[in-house]
């Protein structure tokens, strides 16, 4: 009876801690990296499908996630990453301590692009078929000069090292402000952390 008991406790107990422990047993900092992260994963999951359309456009949605994702990235993002604390449960890799300054250009990179999603919200998607006279004209005027800039900004960032600033990007459909900061979420996994 006795036993049983115990047993129960333990098996109850181990399932909490699990639960607390959802990331591989990591506390502390590194822990608070992972919650942070996991967060901005959860914002992508709401924006993912308003993006492609799939479920309606909502620009308020759209600037509160932009924002959430906003205070998970720049110096948030690279404050909890003090030198020494790569190896598990961790995936971060050693060349993020080596390679500092890109590490750290990559967290403000998804800042800006954060804030610039939030400022163009309100411009919709590229591809807006909501059959309101806006989203036609916007998508004519923003296809004319949007995408002109976007691209050649989106080359130049590639290619330099240089990001559009917010001016910029608040003039883009969010769609493409949206595929632009996704892709700071996988340039800085490629190459900082590992699978
Ligand atoms: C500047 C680099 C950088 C940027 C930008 C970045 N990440 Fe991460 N991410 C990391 C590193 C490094 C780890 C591994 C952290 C660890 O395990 O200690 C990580 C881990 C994660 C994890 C796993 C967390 C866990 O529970 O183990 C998720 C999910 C994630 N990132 C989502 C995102 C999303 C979504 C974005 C963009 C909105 C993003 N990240 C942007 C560097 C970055």
């Amino acid at each position: 009876m006795n036993i049983l008991k115990l047993t129960t406790g333990a098996v109850a107990a181990s399932v909490i801690a699990a639960a607390a422990f959802a990331h591989g047993g990591a506390t502390g900092i590194v822990k608070e990296r992972m919650d942070g992260m996991s967060a901005m994963k959860d914002s992508m999951k709401v924006l993912t499908p308003m993006m492609q359309g799939k479920v309606p456009y909502d620009a308020a949605t759209v600037r509160r996630e932009a924002e959430k994702i906003g205070r998970h990235a720049g110096e948030s993002l690279t404050k909890l990453f003090p030198e020494g604390t790569a190896g598990k449960p961790s995936e971060a890799k050693p060349e993020i301590w080596q390679d500092w300054d890109t590490f750290s250009d990559l967290a403000e990179q998804l800042h800006t692009y954060a804030e610039g999603l939030a400022l163009a919200a309100d411009n919709g998607l590229m591809m807006a078929g909501s059959g309101q006279g806006a989203g036609m004209m916007g998508g004519g005027s923003m296809m004319g000069s949007g995408m002109m800039t976007g691209g050649g900004a989106m080359m130049g960032s590639g290619m330099m090292g240089g990001v559009p600033g917010r001016e910029e990007l608040s003039e883009m459909p969010a769609d493409g402000v949206f595929m632009m900061l996704s892709q700071a979420c996988s340039a800085c996994h490629t190459r900082f952390r590992s699978e």
